[in-house]
């Protein structure tokens, strides 16, 4: 046997233990409904005290690999996707558990129930998810509210990290009358937020998608824009726009132009595929099921976008899209993102890959 670091050895370490012994045990709580346990977890996070949250930061909240993207110091190169805490309660705990960054929301403009469940499938044999959640979340109004309860405010790092918040459309409001639905979220949440990820790719609002197409993004990402810059003007909100995984060519060329000339701070890369390939075969009686497909399917299509969006652009990329090892997370960076995000692969590995990410020892790109 190859004689192994002592990161490595810890990273295994954890892996063992959170594979053999929690997951079982979280997948099969709650009678293996998957939407419940996640409540549950996310609810046990938002109520841990301080004195518990500093004895899991002194276990596992070493982050490394600090870098400056639009503006703002990320400790880590590794967050935490939207749609794990859309309303924000567990935020206190992210950076305890090794994250350099968390992604709240998606939050809307009004609260909304989201879809009918069941919304939330687990393929584990795929190592995937397959969810229609819809958006549902208390609304931002609430998260601006508990964001200010605890004292936080753009750029001061209170929750000793960046926090990003994911905007997305009010699932009532007509798709024409979009940008202002995603004005109101960004003018209540611009005093809090480190960034504001513009969330026009989640398969499971109805036509959500078609805000990537040229126009209706060159409206949408202007108006933000220039709203963000009468709200700071000294310093404007950076503004990300996070795509589909399921773009040609051409639609992400068109999207990239515009990002750019609307002054678009970055890209995040990729939301999850209305496809449904690399299935496990016992687990194919479930690719008919609505929603968004994410984890190990998708990693492929992902990086690809990953990769063509960094020959084009030179707009920083927060990579995301089944990462479900830290040597997946290698070629993102060699792809060339800046930093990247997990929601799957968190799920089947837990901190371990947390840690395994942070322990990279090489996350920049050789050459761009
Ligand atoms: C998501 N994702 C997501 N993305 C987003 O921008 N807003 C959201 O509200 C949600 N909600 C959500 C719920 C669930 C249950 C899942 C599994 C995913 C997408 C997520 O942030 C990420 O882009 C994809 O899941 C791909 O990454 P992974 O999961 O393969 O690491």
């Amino acid at each position: 046997m190859a004689l192994m670091g002592s990161d490595e050895l810890i990273v295994r370490l954890m892996l063992t233990g959170y594979r053999g012994l929690v997951r079982p045990v979280l997948f099969a709580a709650a009678n293996g409904d998957p939407e419940e346990i996640h409540s549950q977890v996310i609810a046990l996070l938002s109520e841990l005290p301080d004195s518990v949250l500093l004895r899991l930061e002194a276990l596992l909240g070493e982050r490394r690999n600090p870098i400056e993207v639009a503006g703002i110091r990320f400790p880590g190169r590794v967050g935490i996707a939207a749609g794990m805490d859309k309303d924000g309660t567990a935020a206190r705990s992210w950076a305890a558990l090794g994250f350099g960054f968390a992604e709240l929301g998606t939050v809307t403009a009004h609260a909304q129930p989201g879809n009918r469940q069941p919304r939330l499938f687990r393929l584990p044999h795929s190592r995937a998810i397959i969810n229609r959640m819809g958006f549902n979340n208390a609304g931002v109004e609430a998260l601006a509210a508990r964001l200010d309860q605890w004292g936080v405010r753009r750029g001061r790092n209170v929750l000793d990290l960046p926090i990003g918040v994911s905007i997305g459309k009010t699932k009532v409001v007509p798709i024409e009358d979009a940008t202002d639905d995603y004005l109101t979220s960004l003018r209540t949440i611009g005093p809090y937020a480190d960034y504001v990820a513009i969330n026009v790719s989640s398969p499971n609002t109805p036509n959500l998608r078609s805000l990537q197409a040229r126009d209706a993004l060159t409206g949408l990402t202007g108006a933000l824009v220039s709203t963000a810059r009468e709200l700071d003007p000294g310093n404007p909100i950076p503004i990300f726009v996070k795509l589909a995984p399921d773009l040609s060519p051409t639609d992400l060329g068109n999207m990239i132009d515009v990002c750019e000339e609307a002054g678009i701070a970055g890209l995040v890369a990729t939301n999850t595929t209305t496809a449904r390939e690399f299935l496990h075969p016992s687990e194919l009686h479930l690719a008919s099921q609505a929603g968004g497909l994410s984890g190990a399917p998708l990693h492929r299509k992902s990086l690809r976008m990953v990769e063509a969006a960094a020959r084009r652009t030179r707009l920083p990329i927060m990579g995301v899209g089944g990462i479900m090892s830290p040597a997946d997370a290698q070629h993102f960076f060699d792809a060339g993102a800046a930093l990247v995000q997990l929601y799957t692969g968190f799920i089947y590995n837990g901190p371990a890959l947390v840690r395994g990410v942070n322990t990279l020892t090489r996350p920049d790109r050789v050459q761009r």
